[in-house]
């Protein structure tokens, strides 16, 4: 027989007792955590979402309860009654271990069936079983505490936006296609058969619109809808913290986002120093092989092709050859190397060489081809030391845009002191990455394609060449980057009409084409467009990496799978045949 709650009113939460609290009078109500029974004395841990209080049922002091208490099993649903007392023995492992309240009455509430795993950080589920029963998994403290951390940076964001005069305003979820260079969520009009509304994958045109509409300052808390595959650090639907300014130089975009992030950090006892550094996209690439380089530990890359130059024919090198020194990776085992060397492969080397620097001077079996000489001259130019490995890669070809063999080298950086266990934790660098080329070469689809997003404004100076050499014209694009990780990304946008209007043509739509599916926007930038720009931060990520987690499902309530699916909800799932008639659709057998 369950009890009803009644009057009764929570005086406090679990986990808030304290030696100060002896002798008060509380009621407490939560789950039951566990239950020890020892006869006459029967124990509870009882659990809410601020942490746990030992409840004492003394079977003679108040037998009712004790009663009661027998039937207590995990998860049980309960409010208790209770005197605080000292305990005799503390608990110096959980906050309020000093003391334990003695019930003098017990509610049950509610009953649960036995769980299919624990309710403890340290689980052996899968994440498939976590995910499939969601409602027990975030009872995990671990996950309430990602999800407060989540609550806390959002609040924080806000307020500082608030504070500069940010307005939040919602746009639209059900819209037209946002090209952001994935796939769009499709949603079929009933009222207009054959008609579709697409999902944003961002607020991007309507936030420009807002600029136009001269609302000034905007920001959203945004969900956007990419059907993309998934990864650790992606999810189909994901939010941003998306803003966007009229009037601005590159700078006041920096400076928002650096006082909202200062804002954020501070508020969870993390200091960080503004402004962040910066850096040219061209250099990222030249020094850490990539366009969101992990600035917590040194490694440069460094030019390896000058001391190759004797063996291209032999070697067949296309392009140059990028080295890495990994400091003390000299003792590696053979096995170690095999695998670095596969890493290599696999993000597309054509040659890898390995070289060993010991106290006795340096072996590798290149020096068969470059000469004892050469490869003392690279060794020493290079800067290794005893004890180091160098590890020099060649790409399988040559590009105009850009040097596959520093990308190459890039991944064996992180994967080498990721190994050597050189990349410091607890650190936050931040970078902002500045003059990233407008497009890039899809080879799919023989175009040129965006970088960023066909919004993003044009370097005046190379606007002339945008027909001419599009590969060689600059974007007012950036991207923030926190410890390797994209974070954000936006632009100081394209305002006037007849540029946004050659840009459409320079990635391959018509004119008729870029009427139908921008049309309101190409109007719309023809009445008064003020010069604007903004950034978009992946929150999920953000909070990812503030909670330490690697995947950002451990931040996010209700996330999908990387097979796209929630187990929770079932979702997706098939509907009525009458729903699909109702829109006019049929679903085509497979
Ligand atoms: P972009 O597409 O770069 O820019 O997105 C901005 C940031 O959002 C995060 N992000 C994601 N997070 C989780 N799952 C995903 N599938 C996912 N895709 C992106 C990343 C990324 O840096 N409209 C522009 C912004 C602008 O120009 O103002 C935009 O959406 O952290």
């Amino acid at each position: 027989m369950l009890d009803v709650l009644g009057d009764w009113r929570r005086t406090n939460f679990c986990g808030e007792l304290r030696a100060a609290d002896a002798d008060r009078e509380v009621v407490l109500m939560g789950w039951v955590h566990r239950r020890r029974d020892h006869g006459q004395l029967i124990f509870i841990d009882l659990r809410d979402r601020s942490g746990i209080s030992q409840v004492v049922f003394h079977g003679d002091r108040a037998p009712e309860a004790h009663k009661k208490a027998e039937g207590l099993r995990g998860e049980y649903v309960v409010a208790v009654r209770g005197r605080v007392v000292p305990r005799e023995k503390p608990n110096p492992q959980i906050p309020t271990g000093e003391v334990e309240v003695l019930a003098t009455e017990l509610r049950l509430l509610n009953t649960a069936q036995p769980v299919p795993f624990q309710v403890e950080d340290e689980v052996t589920a899968s994440e498939e079983t976590r995910l499939r029963f969601r409602y027990i998994d975030l009872r995990r403290p671990k996950l309430q505490r990602n999800l407060a951390l989540r609550h806390k940076v959002v609040f924080e964001m806000r307020r500082a936006l608030d504070e500069m005069g940010f307005y939040e305003i919602e746009t639209p979820v059900l819209a037209r296609p946002t090209p952001e260079g994935a796939r769009d969520f499709l949603v079929p009009s009933r009222v207009h058969h054959g008609q579709f509304y697409a999902l944003p994958q961002s607020p991007q045109i309507f936030k420009q619109i807002l600029m136009i509409s001269g609302l000034e300052r905007y920001f959203q808390i945004a969900r956007c809808f990419r059907d993309e595959d998934l990864r650790a650090d992606r999810q189909l639907e994901f939010t941003q913290l998306d803003l966007e300014m009229s009037f601005p130089v590159q700078d006041l975009i920096f400076e928002t986002i650096e006082r909202v992030l200062e804002r954020v950090w501070k508020a969870l006892g993390l200091p960080i120093s503004v402004p962040f550094r910066r850096m040219e996209y061209r250099d990222a690439l030249e020094r850490y092989g990539s366009d969101k380089p992990d600035l917590r530990f040194g490694m440069e890359l460094q030019n390896a092709t000058p001391f190759f130059e004797t063996a291209r024919e032999t070697l067949k090198l296309q392009g140059s050859v990028r080295a890495v020194v990994a400091p003390g990776a000299a003792s590696f085992s053979r096995k170690q190397i095999d695998e670095i060397v596969e890493l290599a492969k696999s993000h597309g080397a054509a040659g890898v060489y390995t070289v060993k620097v010991t106290a006795e001077g340096a072996s590798s079996s290149i020096e068969k081809t470059i000469g004892a000489e050469g490869l003392g001259a690279m060794v020493k130019s290079l800067g290794a030391k005893a004890g180091d490995l160098i590890v020099a890669v060649s790409a399988r070809e040559e590009r105009k845009d850009y040097d596959p063999a520093l990308l190459i080298a890039g991944q064996l950086r992180l994967a080498l002191a990721d190994r050597l266990k050189l990349i410091p934790q607890g650190r936050w660098e931040f970078t902002w990455l500045t003059g990233f080329p407008l497009f890039e070469w899809s080879e799919t689809e023989k175009r040129w394609v965006s970088a960023q997003h066909p919004f993003t404004g044009i370097i005046e100076e190379d606007l002339g060449k945008l027909e001419s050499e599009p590969w060689a014209v600059r974007s007012k694009g950036y991207d923030l980057v926190l410890n390797g990780v994209e974070l954000g990304s936006g632009s100081i946008r394209i305002h006037q009409q007849e540029v946004q209007a050659r840009l459409f043509r320079m990635l391959g739509l018509s004119d008729e084409q870029a009427r139908h599916r921008f049309g309101f926007f190409l109007d719309a930038l023809t009445y008064g467009t003020p010069p604007h720009g903004g950034i978009a931060l992946g929150l999920d990520r953000m909070v990812a990496l503030l909670a330490g987690e690697k995947s950002i499902r451990e931040v996010i309530a209700f996330p999908k799978t990387t097979a796209a699916q929630d187990l929770m909800a079932d979702a997706p799932s098939t509907v009525d045949p009458e729903q699909i008639d109702d829109l006019g659709l049929r679903i085509k057998e497979s």
